[in-house]
């Protein structure tokens, strides 16, 4: 039988990627995380794009943009994002990039061109992809879709605790702030908002741990 393909959706921190990447274990499937590809792209822009003052001229960032070469390597059914050949999924989740990777996400170029590399890894089944537009707009086919969501201050305390192992200084308050802002641009932005599709199933896992939502998806798929 063909594996499916499924898509996660949903808001900032409610856990859809180490949700993804224990699922796709489970079932034998490839995982991308597709926040990843956008904060690649920020992580780039924020390093070699940005004026002197580090705003953004958007003209010279999708020809900086060019000098880009994104690359995937499988480790372990999981499809790691390489920069011009390094490894930067540490360097990819700091504040910083953060702060920016809703801002270059909305740009109607960088959707553009993540479209197709999204597609094109999608081609042969047997994936679970994680994203914001994923349901909607990436995989509009695929044959299950899930929608995230939690309370604001349950994903804050969730996100302040992944900051904290990784060793960054940061305070609740402030992570907090940053979910909202990139929530809010996320939803409000033009091309493929934040949004949940209208089959995609919502689980909201407020109160609910990380196991129980795996086990709650897995519920849904059907022997394959
Ligand atoms: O999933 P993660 O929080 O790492 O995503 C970082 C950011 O990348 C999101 O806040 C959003 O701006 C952008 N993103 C997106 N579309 C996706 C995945 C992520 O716009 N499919």
């Amino acid at each position: 039988n063909r594996k499916p393909v499924i898509a996660i959706d949903g808001y900032s921190s409610t856990g859809k990627s180490s949700i993804s990447k224990i699922i796709a274990k489970k079932l034998g499937l490839i995982h991308l995380d597709t926040g990843a590809l956008y904060r690649g792209i920020t992580y780039f822009a924020l390093q070699n794009c940005l004026r002197d003052d580090k705003s953004v001229d958007t003209d010279a960032l999708f020809s900086c943009l060019e000098k880009l070469n994104l690359e995937f390597k499988e480790v372990d059914g999981n499809l790691e994002l390489y920069l011009n050949g390094k490894d930067i999924s540490k360097e990819i989740r700091t504040p910083e990039v953060s702060d920016y990777v809703s801002f270059i996400a909305k740009q109607p170029e960088v959707r553009g061109f993540l479209l197709q590399t999204q597609r094109s890894i999608a081609a042969n089944g047997g994936i679970i992809m994680d994203g914001r537009d994923i349901g909607t707009t990436i995989l509009p086919d695929a044959d299950y879709k899930f929608f995230l969501t939690a309370s604001v201050d349950e994903r804050t305390r969730r996100r302040h605790r992944e900051l904290t192992e990784m060793g960054e200084i940061t305070d609740e308050l402030s992570v907090k702030e940053n979910l909202i802002k990139r929530d809010k641009i996320d939803s409000e932005r033009e091309i493929s908002p934040l949004k949940q599709a209208a089959d995609a199933i919502l689980i909201d896992n407020t109160l609910i741990n990380k196991e129980q939502t795996i086990a709650l998806i897995l519920s849904y798929i059907k022997p394959f």
